[in-house]
């Protein structure tokens, strides 16, 4: 199937994935709804990557609450789903597979970023930082920061790769985004699949 109903994101394009039942992951921003597919796309991650992704070891429990105090924030949470992008009358979202979540403070956002094992390697991560650069340039963020742990070799290749600039401590690993630079390589991404013959 071409990309096309049930999975058109409001973002404009799938991307090409193996997921169950349909071509593509469709990205929309999340809310309060989506609460409970957030918990449990959270709780599948392996205590390791929940390290990583919070550079502290956190149970079930406190990401019930990481989740509950998303939307008292200003916040982006850019979800994809593997299904259906919005619920209807007969049915719900299809399961979120990954998830990066900004926390925005004055000209800065603070990203938090998780893709379920079974999707890596396959530029998702790559794409949520950047449409979430392209995203939040309109509301007047300049820079994006995210935090992990040392040694997180594929965040810090993810960011590499897109001009994030890396700043290694003792404990932990701060990285920086320059959002003008995320929103071009997002233009580019889209322009080169609107150009892409359909299948
Ligand atoms: C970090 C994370 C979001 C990346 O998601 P992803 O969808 O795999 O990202 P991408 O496919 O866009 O890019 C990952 C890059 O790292 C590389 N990579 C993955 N695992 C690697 C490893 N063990 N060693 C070296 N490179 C690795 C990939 O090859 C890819 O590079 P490529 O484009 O040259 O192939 C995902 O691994 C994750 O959810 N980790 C747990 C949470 C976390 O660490 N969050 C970051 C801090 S908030």
């Amino acid at each position: 199937m071409p990309f096309g109903l049930p999975n058109i994101s409001w973002l404009g394009y799938p991307l090409s994935l193996p997921c169950a039942g349909h071509a593509g992951l469709g990205l929309r921003a999340a809310h309060r709804g989506d609460g409970p597919a957030l918990v449990s796309h959270l709780r599948a991650l392996e205590p390791a990557d929940r390290r990583m992704r919070f550079c502290a070891t956190l149970g079930d429990d406190a990401l019930e609450r990481h989740v509950s105090g998303l939307w008292a924030r200003r916040a982006l949470v850019l979800a994809g789903f593997d299904g259906p992008v919005w619920g209807g009358p007969l049915h719900g979202p299809g399961p979120i597979r990954a998830v990066a979540e900004l926390s925005i403070a004055g000209d800065e956002a603070e990203l938090g970023i998780s893709v379920d094992t079974g999707l890596r390697r396959r530029g998702v991560g790559t794409y949520l930082v950047q449409t979430a650069g392209a995203l939040l340039a309109p509301r007047g963020v300049r820079r994006i920061r995210a935090y992990t742990l040392p040694g997180n070799a594929s965040f810090l290749k993810l960011a590499h790769a897109i001009g994030g600039k890396v700043e290694t401590g003792p404990d932990e690993v701060e990285v920086h985004f320059d959002v003008g630079a995320l929103g071009v390589g997002y233009r580019r991404r889209r322009a080169a699949e609107l150009l892409r013959p359909a299948a």
